[in-house]
């Protein structure tokens, strides 16, 4: 009712507000890395695995997508990411020492169940769940759980439950390096210091909401979008295009940047708004080239930026910048101007933003 939705006008709004909290509570016990922190056995498990297969659905396949990063180039544990629906019904090979962990808001998507049963038939028993409900039927089939501490969602499009995943899984992956012995003890004190900053650096980014909104009012005109990010960016772009076309029902995509001249660069004229993921990372020089092939077509840059990113608006470019420059941690706080775009532009458009047509929060069927 309205008054539980106090000043916001929808669930999906609250629930984007609400993440400097979640993120509060999912991290607040947590004062070093250990294994742990994902069951009592996870030390033993963890020791004896040698790969990660990771099983989800949605946006939580998008914070598996992100995790693989962080796992292979924190822990060096090699990660498979698949979807589901699709995992169960191909014939793979199975290796015995992979820790399966599935990742679900809701711990009850069928697709996601099912996908981890058939890992366990293969012989796969170690495993593992990201997951926001504690007394779900996800929680109860894994071996090992951390159950992240974002409340109860109710906006379709899931919003604190993917960052407060995110954070689970940037967890995962130093106490996998940890075990593995790949994490120095100053390692582990950055992160730990980095992971307690993000509330306070969310708050930040929230604070953008008045430029996103007049970006908001742009795009509720356009029928298509593409997004752009580049390695552990990637995802994050996948994720804001899947909340457009979920919520405002534009077409959107998500590429890798590097892929642009494979195909999407012949959608690209101006009439093609391009949402560019553009953090100071290693790769931000090679997105400002795929920038410049979009521009030289008359392509519309939507640029987030951020502290370090050194793009400036020009004509045919806009950039909001994000205050700070996050590290590995980025994929967090990238995703928030997404998801407010997103809800701009769907409620200037006047769509049912926490019940989008013919999708549910929980897909329990097949
Ligand atoms: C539905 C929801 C999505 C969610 C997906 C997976 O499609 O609309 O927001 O990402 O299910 O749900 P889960 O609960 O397993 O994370």
């Amino acid at each position: 009712g309205a008054a539980e939705l106090g000043p916001y006008r929808h669930y999906m709004q609250k629930e984007i507000f609400e993440q400097p909290r979640a993120l509060a509570d999912t991290l607040q016990d947590i004062e070093a890395i250990t294994p742990e922190l994902f069951g009592d056995k996870a030390y033993s498990v963890f020791k004896e695995i040698d790969n990660v297969l990771i099983l989800a659905c949605g946006t939580s396949y998008y914070a598996g997508l992100t995790a693989r990063y962080w796992i292979e180039s924190i822990a060096s544990v090699p990660v498979n990411v698949e979807i589901a629906s699709e995992y169960r019904y191909r014939t793979s090979v199975p290796n015995p020492r992979t820790l399966v962990v599935t990742i679900s808001q809701s711990g009850e998507t069928a697709d996601t169940l099912s996908a981890l049963k058939h890992a366990r038939r293969l012989g796969m028993t170690h495993s593992l769940t990201i997951c926001n409900v504690a007394t779900s039927a996800m929680v109860r089939e894994c071996e090992l759980a951390f159950i992240t501490r974002a409340g109860v969602e109710i906006g379709v499009a899931s919003t604190k439950a993917f960052t407060t995943q995110l954070s689970a899984l940037y967890l995962l992956a130093l106490s996998l390096a940890q075990v593995k012995g790949k994490l120095s003890e100053e390692q582990e004190a950055n992160s730990i210091k980095a992971l307690r900053h993000l509330p306070v650096a969310l708050q930040a980014v929230l604070a953008l909401e008045p430029q996103i909104i007049a970006w908001a009012e742009e795009f509720a005109a356009k029928e298509n979008a593409l997004f752009l990010g580049r390695g552990l960016h990637y995802p994050i772009a996948l994720e804001g295009a899947l909340k457009l076309k979920e919520i405002s029902y534009i077409h959107a995509e998500a590429y890798p940047a590097g892929e642009l001249k494979h195909g999407p660069l012949a959608l690209v004229t101006g009439k093609m708004p391009v949402v560019t993921v553009a953090p100071k990372d290693e790769l931000l020089e090679k997105l400002k080239s795929n920038m410049q092939e979009v521009r030289a077509r008359g392509g519309e840059l939507y640029v987030f930026a951020d502290g370090n990113s050194q793009i400036g608006s020009e004509d045919g470019v806009h950039v909001i910048r994000l205050p700070e420059h996050y590290g590995q941690l980025s994929p967090i706080l990238h995703v928030v101007p997404l998801q407010l775009l997103a809800y701009h532009t769907a409620c200037v458009r006047g769509t049912d933003v926490d019940k989008p047509r013919n999708l549910a929060k929980s897909v329990t069927v097949e």
